[in-house]
């Protein structure tokens, strides 16, 4: 069976709108684009228009690729001061000058919706989580629809970026399965995928992982977007032939990247609300 992460990120939406509808300040995101990668810029552009939609507060702003490290951080200081602004989000990747972990690290950890600051990665690791990062909790609100029971269960993350390959393990683990984080290098992968009753591919490598590599029965989520040649979009996942095999699994597009989206707004709410009680 599909997982439909743009039904499963609409019902969020229509259910965080009707709760933003009853509050007399709207929720605000800031969203900073350095530079005018068009990948970036469309991701930005989603997040602004999802914004809106739920009836948000939103501030897209775009700095030019030449900007300084000291005019980044002092952007970011300003924001962190606005009391207008819930949530900040800086897109990555960064031009190769700026130092993104010290941008990162600027952001007041209370605003730090992408869940990317040390202080929240921390507590994501101590099974506190506040803010958690996007792609890997909108994984977690997918595999809750499935009705799968997580505990106990052996899934594999493959791919042990910051973004998404290290928390998703942590999620996972912090729902008691057995994990296993493996990499583009690891020693035959399909041997270990063959055990797997959940694999999340976030590695970046189109189509790297094969029908015959899954284990009958498992659940395949698929966080990779690839673009190919032919301007078309791939996972990491060869879908027609996991397909065959997977009792559940996400497509691209259509999959993950809805969820994460509908996370960020999940996770500004959360800010939000934890702003309004101080
Ligand atoms: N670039 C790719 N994914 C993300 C994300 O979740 N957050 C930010 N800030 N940048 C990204």
């Amino acid at each position: 069976m599909i997982i439909d992460g743009k039904q499963i990120a609409k019902k969020l939406r229509i259910s965080i709108a009707d709760q933003v509808a009853t509050l007399d300040r709207k929720p605000g995101l800031a969203v900073i684009l350095v530079g005018d990668d068009p990948a970036s810029a469309v991701y930005v552009r989603n997040k602004d228009n999802a914004c809106k939609e739920v009836g948000f507060y939103a501030e897209k702003i775009n700095k030019s690729a030449d900007i300084t490290q000291t005019e980044l951080l002092s952007e970011v200081e300003r924001l962190n001061k606005d009391d207008k602004i819930d949530g900040i989000l800086v897109q990555l990747p960064l031009p190769s000058h700026l130092d993104a972990n010290q941008v990162i690290e600027a952001i007041n950890p209370n605003k730090d919706v992408d869940g990317f600051h040390s202080e929240n990665i921390g507590k994501l690791m101590q099974n506190k989580a506040y803010l958690r990062p996007c792609t890997p909790k909108g994984v977690m609100t997918m595999l809750a629809t499935t009705g799968i029971d997580l505990v106990g269960k052996d899934c594999i993350v493959v791919g042990a970026s910051n973004i998404v390959g290290r928390p998703m393990a942590m999620e996972l683990l912090n729902a008691r399965a057995t994990v296993t984080i493996c990499n583009s290098k690891t020693q035959d992968l399909p041997a270990k995928l063959k055990q797997a009753d959940v694999v999340v591919a976030a590695v970046g490598i189109p189509k790297m992982i094969q029908g015959d590599w899954i284990k009958e029965g498992a659940v395949v989520i698929d966080v990779g977007i690839n673009r190919l040649d032919d301007g078309s979009l791939a996972g990491d996942v060869d879908f027609d032939s996991a397909q065959q095999k997977a009792a559940w699994i996400t497509p691209v597009p259509g999959g993950v990247g809805p969820m994460t989206i509908a996370t960020l707004l999940e996770n500004t709410l959360t800010a939000y609300k934890a702003r309004e009680e101080k």
